[in-house]
């Protein structure tokens, strides 16, 4: 009853920020995104008897504030499969982890796909995409193959993920620049709470359909210049609701704006780039793939970017045969 699973982590083009249900985690508006190849967590699970306490082992680390969520993961699990059995979990991720970049999806994608495995469950990918969704809202994207949605859904079973192109579909390069940031961070989980108290909220939500087919339209006729806009407009948006909701959520430190105005200088300058940034400091460039070293050699350039990771579209998560343990 051991299985390993490698889930990358993914970046939205168009946002999911604020939800409609806490407890079940449905979001306020569906979401749009992609797999990253240079962002991964494997995970292995085993459930025995031999164990008498549970053991998880998050990044080396025994008692990770994740420790309490991974926990409840594997209680739903345990739950749909009937067994009582103690529990070991071995994962890592291959980026730095003091980075500061979000390994819940990836890690719940790895989690949900390795545990359901473990206690064998044949579940469809749209089933584990549902249960990824309880351990963190995004997981449920890092599941299919490539370019995903996420349908919003109005209940439990309706709010899922799907894979709308395939990773080799459309030859991007996806360049995070990681940025210093010494500051507490507010987590994805407590800022989702206060999208509500923005009164740009209600706007964004008026708009948000309308954004998602144009991008599936923009991906599918590969339109990079009008896709690059849409997304970078985008991470305005929900960075707008961000800023104005109550308290005020600054996740951008002055290296994030210097990048913003980097990539506007880059486009003047003919290279075509657009950024998004998620609920952190950091800059993901976005580009055709054959712009990529070019604009990694201005980056460079930029003393307080910490680290670069190259990414290009991924697959979802899949089950290896190498364990961790
Ligand atoms: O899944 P969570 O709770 O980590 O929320 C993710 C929120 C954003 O990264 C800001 C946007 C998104 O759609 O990934």
């Amino acid at each position: 009853m051991k299985a390993t699973a490698v889930a990358p982590s993914n970046i939205a083009f168009i946002k999911y920020w604020g939800k409609k249900d806490e407890k079940l985690r449905l979001p306020a508006n569906g979401s749009i995104s992609v797999n990253l190849s240079g962002l991964k967590t494997i995970t292995t699970v085993e459930f025995s008897d031999k164990y008498k306490i549970d053991d998880i082992l998050i990044n080396g680390e025994k008692r990770g504030k994740e420790v309490g969520r991974v926990m409840k993961q594997l209680d739903r699990i345990k739950k749909i499969a009937k067994i009582h059995f103690k529990t070991k979990v071995i994962s890592q991720n291959n980026f730095p982890m003091a980075s500061g970049l979000a390994s819940s999806a990836s890690g719940f994608a790895a989690l949900t796909v390795a545990a359901t495995k473990a206690v064998g469950l044949n579940l469809s990918e749209k089933e584990l995409t549902i249960l990824a969704r309880l351990g963190s809202g995004s997981a449920c994207r890092s599941i299919p193959d490539g370019f995903v949605e996420w349908e919003e859904g109005k209940s439990h079973e309706s709010s899922y993920a799907r894979s709308i192109f395939p990773s080799n579909y459309w030859d991007l390069s996806i360049i995070v620049a990681l940025v210093e940031s010494r500051d507490k961070k507010t987590s994805s989980t407590d800022g989702h709470k206060l999208a509500e108290t923005s009164l740009f909220f209600k706007t964004r939500l008026k708009n948000i359909d309308n954004k998602i087919t144009t991008i599936k339209r923009l991906i599918g006729e590969k339109k990079f210049k009008e896709f690059g806009q849409l997304v970078e407009g985008e991470a305005l948006e929900m960075h707008s609701v961000m800023l104005t909701c109550s308290p005020s959520l600054i996740y951008w430190q002055p290296t994030t704006i210097e990048l913003m105005k980097l990539t506007q200088q880059l486009r003047k300058e003919g290279f075509p780039v657009y950024f998004t940034i998620d609920a952190g400091p950091h800059l993901f460039l976005i580009c055709e793939k054959k712009n990529t070293s070019a604009i990694i050699n201005k980056l460079k350039k930029i003393r307080a970017v910490k680290k670069i990771i190259i990414n290009q579209p991924d697959e979802g998560t899949n089950l290896i045969n190498q364990h961790l343990f």
